[in-house]
């Protein structure tokens, strides 16, 4: 049997991993900017978590959510605290996608309404849900294709009013910032208006830090910057350093009702024990200032580059829109440097990096950019 098709492939393969530095399986050397598209929150193998998970399979890797788990109550606790949403309930699910899709019922199930009002770029996921409210027809199948699902344009309030005011709303998707759109913010204005007409139309605001959660900004979730709560907000790349995992905060407004959600493998013994290994770290290292530092260090480093249209994003969580003269850098970056980055089509570069990133690391990346730019 051969693969299904769908990813078009670098000709590289990692086969070992340390902090920031990959190995292929060829012993070159590279360094990841990347984190895999922003899951390596911690590092790859940091020591710490390889001896929790590995403690963890020698005791108990899976059982079903029919029996007490601990580990999930401790997780839900550590979440609350070190995010602020102590009084919130935790629901653990298996992937961002998934997370969004959970998040979407609890909305509709709390209002008694079937629409959402999403934003223009927008990405959620791919499930049925998730991928409605995904702004790509391209990745949509005739069979998600749903009226229950409207988009505005981000930063629009009028536009959101204008919708919401039609009536039937369950619920508000945003992202903290928009990551596969290419790095795009919402403003503070926006988002505190956006919370303001969700509690004047009776609808949630969820908000998705799949991708700009987890310290990533320099808060722990981007929306922290501009002083909003959010109703229901979802979790997952950063969360479990690249075990699959997904978290769905929910408000203590909206009640659990048994069967209402649910999971085979959510929540299992390994992906909690990865999501505590995580918080161990970033609560230990510091590392929700460590990625503020750092943002800020290529925001003076890269932010008037003559490469660049513009510089976007907060913290870690970098979009860089070249020039068109220098569209193409990406691939030398990775082949002629050896920098692993994430992109938004041909035109933007994105760093996600791990948040441990160090000062150096960050300089040899700025360095490298500039000798290919010169
Ligand atoms: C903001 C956002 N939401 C949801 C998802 C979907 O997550 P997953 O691929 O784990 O289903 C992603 C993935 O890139 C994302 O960036």
């Amino acid at each position: 049997m051969n693969l299904f098709d769908v990813y078009p492939l670098w000709d590289i393969e990692p086969v070992k991993g340390l902090d920031t530095t990959l190995w292929d399986k060829n012993g070159e050397v590279y360094t990841d900017l990347y984190g895999g598209h922003a899951v390596i929150s911690v590092g790859h193998c940091h020591p710490h978590y390889v001896k929790m998970l590995s403690e963890q399979l020698g005791k108990l890797g899976f059982y079903s959510n029919a029996v007490q788990n601990s580990l999930q109550r401790d997780l839900a606790a550590r979440l609350g605290k070190v995010s602020g949403y102590d009084d919130y309930a935790l629901f653990l699910c298996n992937s961002g996608a998934e997370a969004n899709e959970n998040a979407l019922k609890v909305a509709s199930f709390h209002t008694g309404n079937r629409k959402v009002l999403a934003f223009r770029k927008a990405f959620h996921g791919r499930t049925s849900g998730a991928v409605a409210a995904t702004d790509n027809p391209k990745i949509q199948a005739p069979f998600n294709e749903t009226a229950n699902i409207v988009f505005a344009p981000l930063n629009d309030l009028e536009a959101v009013e204008t919708e919401l005011s039609r009536g039937g709303f369950a619920a508000v998707i945003i992202e903290g910032i928009q990551g596969v759109a290419g790095i795009y913010e919402p403003t503070a204005e926006f988002i505190l208006g956006l919370r303001a007409l969700c509690d004047k139309h009776g609808c949630l605001l969820i908000l998705d830090e799949i991708q700009s959660g987890y310290g990533r900004t320099g808060k722990f979730f981007a929306h922290q910057h501009y002083g909003v709560r959010a109703d229901i907000i979802t979790t997952a790349k950063g969360m479990a350093n690249g075990f699959p995992i997904g978290g769905v905060l929910i408000s203590p407004e909206i009640k659990a009702v048994y069967g209402m959600l649910g999971t085979t493998f959510g929540g299992n013994h390994l992906a909690c024990t990865a999501a505590l290994a995580v918080l161990d770290i970033i609560e230990n290292e510091h590392l929700v200032e460590n990625a503020a530092k750092i943002g800020e260090y290529f925001e003076s480093a890269l932010g008037q580059d003559k490469a660049l249209k513009e510089y976007r994003g907060k913290g870690l969580m970098i979009g860089l829109e070249l020039k068109d003269e220098y569209v193409g850098l990406r691939n030398r970056l990775l082949f002629e440097k050896h920098f692993f980055t994430g992109a938004a089509g041909a035109g933007v570069i994105r760093l996600l990096p791990s948040l441990t990133i160090s000062q150096e690391t960050a300089e040899s990346f700025v360095n490298a950019w500039k000798e290919l730019t010169l």
